[in-house]
């Protein structure tokens, strides 16, 4: 019996978490009955009534489930989002989910915003480091507010940690047939650990003859993944270029509406959430678009053992988008509710 952890949080999150949920609960039909679903209340409402972000017990208590799914943090009512960097980078690095994987197929021609370019060349999927390089905090400020102010923020990369993501990226490519493999780093310039990134994966290399493998600087990637999608199959990067690179990827797949990830650590726990935050500028007018929710559920279900069902519901979304049934975001006029109804329907 799966054992769901249900976290909508913030915003958005409160409505395109439900949806998906029905949608995945349609998805499974009877077997639904099997499944447990705990919902946590953790995000701004519950900050701001107990004071507590997420306690350790609580962050610890998580791994005890076969899978988390998260929909947004963060809320103008708490500007420093301190209950979000508890919970979602509390979650990444204490539950060591390594690896931010996160797809960009696009599901429709129509949506690829770049001339010349369809659905057919944006199929690609990153790897992102989740717990190392530039997003562990580590650094500090002397003489702040001064004239004379240093800020320092250090980046970190272990061995260990640039070497487990770059194995898990080769794995992917293995298991799922991919023949071109890139890492991005920018070795020119950050010769100490970008250097150690170079040395790890030409060691990975190796091993993986059969798989076309590289290493480009970021800015000849982006610059890359602008001009022609089609060459790239699996990228594996650092935490802050994989954060940049994955938005960038979101765009080509029609927009941070679509983007879905996985956080996860393989054998351990995993997250699941859509790429996007809580969109304050939206939230509770039924204008949110649910279907990176519900392809984050569909990566749930494929790394929960059922790709079928996770195909149905990817299935389900693209027919529901070449019906023309989309939010605002996607140049449509649903609702969130018509586009969870929508997808329900085309779930077969
Ligand atoms: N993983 C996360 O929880 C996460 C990720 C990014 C941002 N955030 C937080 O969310 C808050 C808002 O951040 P932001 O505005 O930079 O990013 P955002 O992703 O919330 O919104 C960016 C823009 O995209 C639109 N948008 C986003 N998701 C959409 C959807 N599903 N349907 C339709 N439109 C959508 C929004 O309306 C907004 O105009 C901040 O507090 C930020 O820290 C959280």
């Amino acid at each position: 019996m799966p054992n769901i952890a249900v976290m909508p949080g913030d915003g958005i999150g409160q409505e395109v978490i439900p949806s998906a949920l029905r949608i995945l609960k349609a998805a499974l039909g009877a077997d639904a009955a099997r499944w447990h679903f705990e919902a946590l209340p953790h995000g701004a409402d519950h900050t701001l009534k107990t004071g507590q972000t997420i306690t350790a017990s609580e962050m610890q208590s998580l791994r005890s489930f076969d899978a988390i799914v998260v929909g947004a943090l963060g809320d103008p009512r708490i500007p420093d989002n301190r209950h979000a960097k508890d919970i979602l980078l509390g979650m990444r690095m204490q539950l060591d989910l390594y690896c931010n994987f996160r797809p960009s197929f696009a599901l429709s021609d129509a949506l690829v915003p770049l001339k010349n370019k369809g659905a057919r060349d944006v199929r690609f999927t990153v790897f992102r480091e989740n717990t190392e390089g530039l997003y562990t905090g580590i650094g500090g400020n002397f003489k702040m507010g001064t004239a004379d102010e240093v800020a320092v923020e250090q980046e970190m990369n272990t061995r260990k940690g640039v070497e487990r993501i770059i194995r898990e990226a080769f794995a992917y490519a293995v298991r799922t047939g991919k023949r071109r493999l890139v890492m991005a780093d920018k070795a020119n310039a950050m010769t100490h650990g970008h250097g150690l990134w170079r040395r790890v994966f030409a060691e990975v290399c190796k091993e993986h003859q059969a798989i076309e493998a590289k290493a480009l600087y970021v800015d000849n990637l982006v610059f890359q993944l602008v001009r022609d999608p089609s060459q790239f199959e699996v990228i594996v990067t650092n935490n802050l270029f994989g954060d940049i690179v994955t938005d960038l990827a979101a765009a080509l797949q029609g927009g941070l509406g679509l983007a879905a990830s996985a956080n996860y650590h393989p054998g351990g726990p995993q997250m699941f959430e859509p790429v996007h935050g809580s969109a304050p500028d939206i939230a509770g007018k039924g204008l949110a678009n649910p279907m990176g929710a519900v392809l984050s559920l569909s990566l749930m279900l494929e790394r929960l053992g059922d790709p079928t069902r996770a195909a149905a519901l990817e299935a389900a979304v693209k027919r529901t988008i070449e019906a023309g049934i989309t939010t605002k975001d996607l140049g449509g006029t649903a609702t969130t509710k018509e586009v969870e109804e929508a997808i329900a329907r085309n779930v077969f």
